[in-house]
């Protein structure tokens, strides 16, 4: 108000008229367009509803590449590459899809003549005494498992961790939960996939997950993942293939099956068994006679729990026979080439339907899958032996369908829609360099307009009319001050001296933009713009006092300056602008006004 204190009332009159008639104008049409365009963005996605409010750049999905090698006492399994701790220790893990954390092995699992070449068969050790960033916390069970008494303990601390092998730029997680085992239980270490916290035992003192911090740290678009084991027995072998915030479609043949998660949320990814049947001659092909049965898919353990009945239909299907001891069905030789020859296969019929009908999906194995190894020190006598992956399962806590079955289903997990989908794997997906990924997007996602085209119309009126009013608007004040110059002259120069103290920060920015597109532009720019392309990114921090450049806030600052393209104080930027004369008059009030009102408006 200070402005005015020179001018006279009847000026004032007239002038704040103007500006009034200015500014309604400026917001009325920014009105028009604003909420389509600074909030919710039109979709083709109609599940996606609304922007997460400091999430501006959508990353792609990660492609995790497989170790390329063949691992496992109870396999061969192909493992994935991990790097943990500083300087980097490089070993093998196994995926597991019901774990919410890494697990190592460190030296005390490789005691003096336990294995020939004991270390790199169980994937590599981390010694945690020699990275520098090794967080120990204390000696905990796995609390994991304990349905098919798998649980363990190990020493649990934090570290950072990164998929892949050094060099390969994989996602990288900084204060990571990582068990140091040394129990046979699992012969290799394993990379959890379930985002849920981790718990350390009786402390409700909840880790968060790698996967729930790579979404915090906007590294993947979403909290989901698709995965396939791999197998060794096609020509050539197929390995691993793991796809983070998104899934590899070539991989797959599509269904339309879609199964929600379980309420038990540590069996989240339960299907209903409908029937197993096979095309073997030797006897019955129902090999699920107690009709249908829930189980849950894991890739942590190797092997199919499924029911006693089931398990002697097997045995007569297969002549297989049951190791007491070992709870394990071994496969000699002779009954190994008999097996190659009959070329049988299982097909697995699978629902989310609990009784025998609804939507199915069917995933057929060839013998192949099941013409696996077990190696000393599962096995001492002989210490190594074929086995079929079949495992007598008490109840239906104990139902499980393991890695054995990944050889040939895809799985895609979604965690924000709590879904999952379960298909077979396609034989066109055998070619690794084939890939075509996919992008889950989360729920809260509003992806920006591809472009102007899609514009509704009546907005593109919107901005004419809006542009054409603001420019007939400016000319008349232009022409009004014009008269009034040379009496205010010494005014306007103390002014323009103290407001470009005041408004520096938002001054510099407007430079280099053009008079009047500068609001504008903003407006239609900054969802498209800001969204997708990170070098906005340093710049908005810039904007940002110093103490905030965190880059768990870049995309929050970013939000913060999109404001300033808000109908207030873009319409007082347009003012400094344009020169002295204008300058003068509604600098200090717009801004101060309009301005903050905005701004507190939209966040
Ligand atoms: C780490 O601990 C192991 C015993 O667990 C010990 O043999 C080794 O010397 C230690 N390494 C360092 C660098 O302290
Ligand atoms: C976030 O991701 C970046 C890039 O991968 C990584 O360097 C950083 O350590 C991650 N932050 C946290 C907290 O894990
Ligand atoms: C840990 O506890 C929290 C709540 O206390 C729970 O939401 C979470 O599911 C638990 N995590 C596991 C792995 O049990
Ligand atoms: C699922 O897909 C099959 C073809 O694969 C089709 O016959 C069936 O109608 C589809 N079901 C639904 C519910 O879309
Ligand atoms: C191989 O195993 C089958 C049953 O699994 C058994 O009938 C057969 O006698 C065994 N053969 C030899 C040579 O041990
Ligand atoms: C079973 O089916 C598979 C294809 O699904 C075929 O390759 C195999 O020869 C069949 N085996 C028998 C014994 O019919
Ligand atoms: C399961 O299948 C039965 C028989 O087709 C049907 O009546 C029922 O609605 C289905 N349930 C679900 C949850 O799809
Ligand atoms: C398995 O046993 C054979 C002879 O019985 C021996 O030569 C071989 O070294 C053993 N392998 C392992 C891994 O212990
Ligand atoms: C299922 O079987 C396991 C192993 O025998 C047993 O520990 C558990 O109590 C059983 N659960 C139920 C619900 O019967
Ligand atoms: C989850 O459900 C949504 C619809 O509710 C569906 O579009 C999506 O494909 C499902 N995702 C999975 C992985 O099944
Ligand atoms: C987003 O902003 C909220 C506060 O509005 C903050 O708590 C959260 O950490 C921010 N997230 C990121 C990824 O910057």
């Amino acid at each position: 108000m200070v402005l005015f204190a020179g001018f006279t009332y009847a000026s004032c009159l007239t002038t704040c008229t103007l500006l009034l008639l200015l500014i309604s104008a400026h917001t009325s049409t920014a009105a028009s367009f604003a909420s389509p365009w600074l909030r919710d963005v039109p979709l083709v996605e109609t599940s996606l509803v609304k922007r997460a409010p400091n999430t501006t750049t959508i990353p792609a999905p990660i492609v995790v590449a497989p170790s390329q090698y063949w691992d496992g006492i109870d396999g061969p399994w192909s493992s994935f590459a991990l790097q943990v701790g500083t300087p980097a220790q490089n070993v093998r893990v196994q995926i597991s899809t019901a774990s919410t954390f890494t697990w190592t092995i460190y030296d005390g699992g490789c005691p003096p003549g336990y294995v020939t070449d004991c270390a790199n068969s169980r994937g590599f050790l981390f010694e945690t005494n020699k990275s520098l960033t090794w967080t120990p916390n204390s000696i905990f069970n796995f609390d994991f498992e304990v349905n098919l008494n798998m649980d363990t303990t190990g020493n649990a601390g934090f570290d950072t961790a990164t998929l892949g092998w050094q060099g390969a730029g994989g996602p990288t997680v900084s204060h990571s939960t990582i068990f140091s085992i040394k129990s046979s239980t699992y012969w290799l270490g394993g990379f959890g996939l379930n985002p849920r916290p981790t718990n350390f035992s009786t402390f409700v003192d909840p880790q968060p997950s790698f996967m729930q911090q790579l979404k915090t740290n906007n590294t993947i678009p979403s909290i989901s993942y698709g995965y396939t084991a791999g197998n060794q027995y096609s020509n050539p072998p197929v390995f691993g293939s793991l796809v983070l915030g998104g899934y590899d479609q070539n991989k797959f043949d599509p269904t339309n099956v879609s199964f929600p998660f379980y309420t038990d949320i540590s069996r989240d990814l339960l299907v209903n068994i409908q029937s197993i049947s096979t095309n073997t001659s030797l006897a019955s092909t129902n090999l699920l006679p107690g009709g249908t049965i829930p189980a849950f898919i894991d890739s942590t353990v190797p092997t199919m729990w499924l029911p006693v009945d089931a398990c002697e239909a097997f045995e007569a299907a297969f002549g297989l026979q049951y190791n007491e001891a070992l709870n394990m069905y071994l496969v000699n030789d002779t009954l190994h080439s008999k097996l190659l020859a009959t070329s049988a296969s299982v097909t697995l019929t699978l629902s989310p339907n609990s009784t025998s009908g609804g939507e199915t999906v069917s995933i057929t194995l060839p013998y192949g899958a099941f013409d696996l190894t077990l190696k000393y020190p599962y096995i001492t006598s002989p210490n190594s032996s074929y086995y079929f992956p079949l495992q007598r399962g008490a109840n239906d806590t104990q139902y499980t369908l393991g890695r054995v079955f990944l050889q040939e289903a895809y799985l895609v997990v979604d965690y924000d829609r709590q879904n999952f989908t379960i298909a077979p794997c396609s034989s066109h997906g055998l070619d690794a360099t084939n890939a075509d990924i996919k992008t889950i997007l989360s729920p809260d996602t509003v992806l920006p307009n591809s472009g102007g085209s899609s514009f509704p119309t009546g907005a593109i009126a919107g901005v004419v009319v809006g542009i054409v009013i603001l420019i007939a608007a400016l000319a008349a004040i232009l022409w009004f001050l014009r008269r009034r110059k040379h009496t205010e002259k010494r005014r306007v120069a103390e002014l323009e001296a103290k407001e470009a103290g005041s408004h520096a920060e938002h001054s510099s920015e407007n430079e280099s933009k053009p008079f009047i597109s500068n609001p504008i532009g903003g407006e239609l720019g900054g969802g498209e713009i800001h969204e997708l392309t990170a070098p906005h990114k340093p710049f908005a921090q810039e904007m940002e006092s110093p103490h905030k450049i965190d880059p768990n806030k870049a995309g929050y600052s970013e939000m913060e300056s999109g404001e300033y393209f808000g109908p207030g104080k873009g319409f007082a930027h347009e003012m400094h602008g344009s020169g002295p004369a204008v300058f003068e008059m509604p600098g200090s009030d717009v801004h101060e006004m309009p301005g903050h009102g905005e701004g507190h408006g939209l966040k």
